[in-house]
This record gives structure tokens, C-alpha cells and sequence, in this order.
């Protein structure tokens, strides 16, 4: 392992020409504050925490580092899941939380040109009064940068009809770890000009270069959506429905799946979330359906009532009449992860396979916690094939969770590659998940990724040791 400077005191004062000292931070009070996003109870606090306004400051500071070989973790609204933004090395925390400004809805274009620190949700709003959409919604949404969405390639909801993070890219500015500033593309729609170094860019989580400015695509909003959520009495059941709607002909704007308990939790530690669930009701599925025909959408969720009725769903469909019961059983599923990490000390999972898989990845991955003697909430993004598996400590022993968990986790792993899925859909690599990457990826693989780490940051001083 590398060796980096500690910050010393002279290289504090050095700091100070190049950025003013109402922006550097050393006091332990702001830096436990930046020591953590939201992955699990982990902790690892700066030696110095900057907030850079500018990209030539963000060049000046990478330079900064590059020339005096001290770590740097570029940090965005810390509601990662890997891990991503945790200064591991110390260094230097470098929050983005000053980038917050929309630059230029262009509705000639149907782009957006924005800094990396606007909030997800913030811009959403901003180009929603202009008809346009954003489709991307992380659950975070409400509180997440855009510049973190980017970085992790974030999904959510809306990604199973509209595309993930990625694809609504089309260029970005980015800060090398020398301190170049470079552009990865160009603000058009279209772009087979060399290398994508734009999409090679997202969801490098932070590790080749640190994003100042995004230009993004845009659609037009879809004026009217339906919502139902329909109760399975077999969570196996609720899964298997899921590629028949697709086959089925129909895309839904969302389709998510929900584990009776998650939705039990959620109720538990959440104020305001309220639904009322039969008793033997093991799983859900949450399924919208949006455009701008009523009558279509209408139709759609009619043949989706009919697909899922051949699943042996519950005759309870609940079909959501009004905007503020939307929003109540959107509030319910988008606080599932909070209120699972409010009710026992957990480790999540964020497992994807082809969507036909999804009753093999659910049905292994209780047979391994059986094995195991763990339980697990599930939920996620079922018509992704994207199942968060949340693994609760509960009752387990501190020698169990330390020595054994780590196997089942390579078990559920090698389950979900074995069904052709993979280890993350859209929460990152990080930390974390490290210590498995050779199961997704042959080590000439790796080699490659490594290979090309090194071009962007041949000192190894951007999010160093995360990934890989
Ligand atoms: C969600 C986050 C955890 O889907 O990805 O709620
Ligand atoms: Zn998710």
C-alpha cells in the first residue's frame, strides 16, 4: 500500500494561497461530520476537508495534491451506499456542496447544463415547470447530488422505462488528478468521436477525475401516470409476474418490489407511513405505468391486472386515486432503506440479474440465509432484476457477522453471477463490495481497470484503493 503525506502545518498554509481559508475546514466537529455517508456505521474522517466554488480551484487543489502526494476524496451529499466518498487515507475531503447552481435549461436542445452539487430532486422541479424531464430518481432523490447520481451511475425507480444515470449523460468537465481540466465529449445527442471517455466517467465513483460540470439529456414530462400495488401472498410469485408484464408488451414507469417486512419497518420507524396489509400478504408489487393517454394507460394497467392475476396476486389490488395517495405509497417505498437501517445493524446488497432471474436470486438468497442462520429484507427494483438484499445482524453473534458473513455474501455473490446478473446495479463498488470483484470480473479484467486508473492518476492520490 502507497504511502501519502500527512498534512503538516506548512502544507495547511500552503493550501491557504490557493483557496480562502473560510473554505478549509480542520476542526473535528466538521470532519466526524464528513467522515461518513450512508454506508452501514462506517467512519473515516479527513485530515482536512475543502470546499472548493470554482473548477480552477478544484484544479489548483488537485495540483496542490498531485505535487505534495496527499490523498484526495471527492465528497458530494454523502448518501452513498458503497462507501465511495470515505476519505480512507485521510487527506483531503473535497466537498462539492458549492457547485449547486443550475447553469442553463436549454429548451432548444431539451438539455440541461448543471453543476455537480444540485440536489437530484432540485433540478428535477427546476426543468418539471418547463415541461422537461429528468428521469433518473434515486431514492435518495431529495437529498443526493447529481454530480454522486453521475459518479455512482445511480438507477432508481423510473430507470426500468426511461434508462439509468448513463444514459441521460451526454458531456462532462472534469478536473484530472494532475489538475488538467478536460472535457469528455460533446453537448450532442450523438457522439462516435474516438474513445466515450463521458461514460467512462460515469460511475468511475470518483476515482479518475472529479466532475465540475455535466450537460444532461432531457425528455418531455409525461403528463399523466397511474399507480397500483398489488399484494402476493408468495414473494417468489410476486417476482415471476414481473418479466410476464414485460412479455406481456407493457414498460412500466416503475416496478418495485417490496418484502412484507420492509414494508412493516417502514411503517415501524417512519413517521407518516401508513398502509394497511392483510395478514398473509408476503410481498408487493408497486407498478406505475406513464405517457399522456389516459386511455392507453388505462388499458396498460388492465392487461397488467390480468398478467399478475396469473401470478396468484391477491385479489386486493390497491389502485391509488389521487396525487396524495401516489405520494403516500411513494413515501413508504422510498424510505425502506432508512427504516431498515433504523431497526437492526445491516449490510446491503445491491444484487442485479437478468429480470426472468429474479425468483432464482430470492429463492438462493433465503436458502443461504437459512444456511446461515440470517435474515434478510428485500426490496428493489424488480423490473431492473435489481434486488437490494439487506442482511440484518439481529440475533447473530459478533463472531458470526465478522467470520461467517463475509462467506454468505461471496455465496449470494456467486449466485448472482451464476445467474448472469452481477454484484451491483447501482449503489457502486466503493469499499465495500471490494473485496468481491473477482467474482464478476477474470483478473486480466481487473488488469484493465487498473491499467486504465493509472492513466487518469498515475500517483494513485483520487479515491484511492476503492473499486478495486
Ligand atoms: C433504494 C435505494 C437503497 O432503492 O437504492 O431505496
Ligand atoms: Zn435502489
Amino acid at each position: 500500500m502507497k504511502q501519502y503525506n500527512k498534512f503538516s502545518k506548512d502544507l495547511l498554509n500552503k493550501l491557504e494561497l490557493i483557496l480562502d481559508k473560510n473554505f478549509i475546514f480542520t476542526n473535528n466537529e466538521v470532519l466526524n461530520e464528513y467522515s461518513r455517508d450512508e454506508t452501514e456505521n462506517l467512519s473515516y474522517p479527513p485530515e482536512v476537508l475543502l470546499k472548493p466554488g470554482t473548477s480552477v480551484e478544484v484544479s489548483k487543489i488537485m495540483k496542490f495534491a498531485f505535487d505534495h502526494n496527499v490523498p484526495v476524496t471527492p465528497i458530494g451529499a454523502r448518501t452513498g451506499l458503497s462507501g465511495g466518498a470515505l476519505s480512507i487515507h485521510g487527506g483531503i475531503g473535497l466537498s462539492m456542496e458549492r457547485f449547486n447552481k443550475i447553469i442553463k435549461i436549454d429548451e432548444d436542445n431539451l438539455q440541461l447544463v448543471v453543476e455537480p452539487g444540485v440536489i437530484t430532486q432540485v433540478l428535477q422541479e427546476e426543468v418539471a415547470k418547463k415541461g422537461l424531464y429528468y428521469a433518473p430518481d434515486p431514492a435518495s432523490r431529495g437529498t443526493c447530488f447529481i454530480g454522486g447520481n453521475i459518479a455512482e451511475n445511480s438507477g432508481g425507480p423510473r430507470a426500468v422505462k426511461y434508462g439509468v444515470t448513463k444514459d441521460f449523460v451526454l458531456n462532462l468537465e472534469v478536473v484530472l488528478p494532475n489538475g488538467e481540466i478536460i472535457q469528455t465529449g460533446a453537448n450532442t445527442l450523438k457522439n462516435s468521436t474516438g474513445y466515450n471517455l463521458t461514460q467512462l466517467m460515469v460511475g468511475s465513483e470518483g476515482t479518475l477525475g472529479i466532475i465540475t460540470k455535466a450537460t444532461l439529456k432531457l425528455i418531455p414530462l409525461p403528463k399523466l401516470n397511474k399507480l397500483i400495488l398489488v399484494p402476493f401472498k408468495s414473494a417468489l410469485d410476486a417476482c415471476a409476474a414481473v418479466s410476464s408484464i414485460f412479455k406481456a408488451g407493457i414498460v412500466p414507469s416503475a416496478m418495485e418490489f417490496m418484502e412484507r417486512f420492509a414494508v412493516e419497518w417502514t411503517m415501524k420507524y417512519i413517521d407518516d407511513a401508513h398502509l394497511a396489509m392483510k395478514d398473509d400478504v408476503e410481498a408487493l408489487l408497486l407498478i406505475e405505468v406513464d405517457g399522456n393517454n389516459e386511455e392507453l394507460l388505462f388499458e396498460e394497467i388492465q392487461k397488467i391486472v390480468e398478467v399478475v392475476e396469473t401470478h396468484n396476486c391477491d385479489d386486493d389490488i390497491l389502485f391509488a386515486e389521487d396525487e396524495a395517495q401516489k405520494d403516500q405509497l411513494w413515501f413508504i417505498r422510498r424510505r425502506i432503506g432508512e427504516a431498515v437501517k433504523a431497526n437492526s445493524i445491516y449490510k446491503e446488497e445491491d444484487t442485479v440479474v437478468p429480470r426472468y432471474r429474479l425468483p432464482d436470486l430470492l429463492k438462493g438468497v433465503k436458502e443461504i440465509g437459512d444456511n446461515y442462520g440470517f435474515k434478510s429484507v428485500c426490496y428493489g427494483h424488480a423490473g431492473d432484476g435489481n434486488l437490494h438484499v439487506n442482511i440484518i445482524k439481529g440475533d447473530l453473534s459478533q463472531e458470526q457477522w465478522d467470520n461467517e458473513l463475509p462467506k454468505a455474501i461471496r455465496e449470494i455473490f456467486e449466485l448472482t453471477v451464476s445467474l448472469g446478473g452481477t454484484i451491483s446495479g447501482e449503489h457502486g463498488i466503493g469499499l465495500v463490495q471490494k473485496p468481491y470483484m473477482d467474482i464478476p470480473f477474470k483478473s486480466i479484467e481487473l488488469d484493465i481497470m487498473r491499467g486504465v486508473k493509472k492513466v487518469f492518476d498515475p500517483k494513485n492520490i483520487l479515491n484511492p484503493y476503492k473499486i478495486f
